[in-house]
């Protein structure tokens, strides 16, 4: 039977024409949500498009999520289009370079930060009083394993995802005595296009051998807890950040 648990809900997803969007607005739509699709690559989004249930109804956006406007406008029309805005997975990032700190062009971390960090707290920016007049909403951002840890070469992008996983408790905490929920997934090694930059020239079976599920994960994978944390069956679940790593962070 057809696991309908996000009927009649609204997703407002960002980076929806990447791997980890993509795959996650398939399966809120097969769920059942209502999807507004943001993403500054408009071809990526017309093919992510093309992957959705024929049944879907949703609604694409082009903008840059670390443009103060852009943001406020999209927040706009999928609250006007949709009715509402129940779900907002805020997914939006880069790598950026993977380099020592001496190397590091700073030109290259202020891009990180504005789209990891500036375009993630302009999301909640906007979104939170939506979903706070509504009484009720589901936020989930994406961090990354490098939010939990720190990594040579990672500088930039694990300074960006360990302030994803503080934006993500600060909000859980604003919200509280409401039912307006926030939580972040940190996605391990997702076999993707971004693997061949993060794993920087590193033979993929030598990572394999620090993952105990000894796979890569899957853009689905990481979809299935976003649903998850997205869903009514995550009520008691807020300012969490949950790892889809295959047991990278246990150790
Ligand atoms: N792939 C991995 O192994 C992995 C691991 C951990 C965390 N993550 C995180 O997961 C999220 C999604 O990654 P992915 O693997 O799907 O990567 P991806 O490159 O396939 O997708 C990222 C999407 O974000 C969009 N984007 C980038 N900057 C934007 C901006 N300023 N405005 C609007 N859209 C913008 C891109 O166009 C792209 O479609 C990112 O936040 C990434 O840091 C990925």
């Amino acid at each position: 039977m057809t696991n309908r648990t996000l009927d009649g809900k609204v997703a407002l997803v960002t980076g929806a024409a990447g791997e980890i969007g993509t795959a996650t607005i398939q399966l809120l739509a097969e769920r059942g949500a209502r999807i507004v699709a943001v993403d500054r690559d408009s071809e990526g989004l017309a093919r992510a498009f093309g992957k959705l249930p024929a049944s879907a109804e949703a609604l694409s956006i082009v903008a840059d999520v670390s443009h103060e406007q852009d943001v406020a406008s999209y927040v706009t029309r999928a609250r006007d289009a949709m009715g509402g805005v129940h779900i907002f997975f805020n997914n939006a990032g880069i790598v950026g370079d993977i380099k020592p700190i001496p190397d590091y062009p700073v030109e290259t971390l202020r891009r990180v930060l504005d789209i990891n960090v500036v375009g993630v707290f302009l999301g909640l920016k906007y979104v939170l009083p939506v979903m706070r007049s509504q009484g009720v909403g589901s936020i989930v951002n994406t961090a990354s394993v490098a939010g939990l840890m720190g990594g040579p070469h990672f500088a930039a992008y694990s300074a960006s995802k360990h302030a994803v996983i503080g934006l993500t408790k600060s909000a859980a905490l604003e919200c509280a005595g409401s039912q307006v929920r926030v939580n972040c997934v940190c996605p391990g090694l997702i076999d993707s296009r971004m693997l061949s930059t993060i794993v920087n020239g590193m033979p993929v079976e030598k990572a394999l051998e620090r993952i105990p599920a000894r796979r890569l994960g899957l853009a689905t994978d990481v979809a299935a807890v976003v649903a998850f944390l997205a869903s009514d069956d995550a009520r008691y679940v807020t300012g969490a950040s949950y790892p889809v790593d295959g047991g990278r962070t246990a150790g």
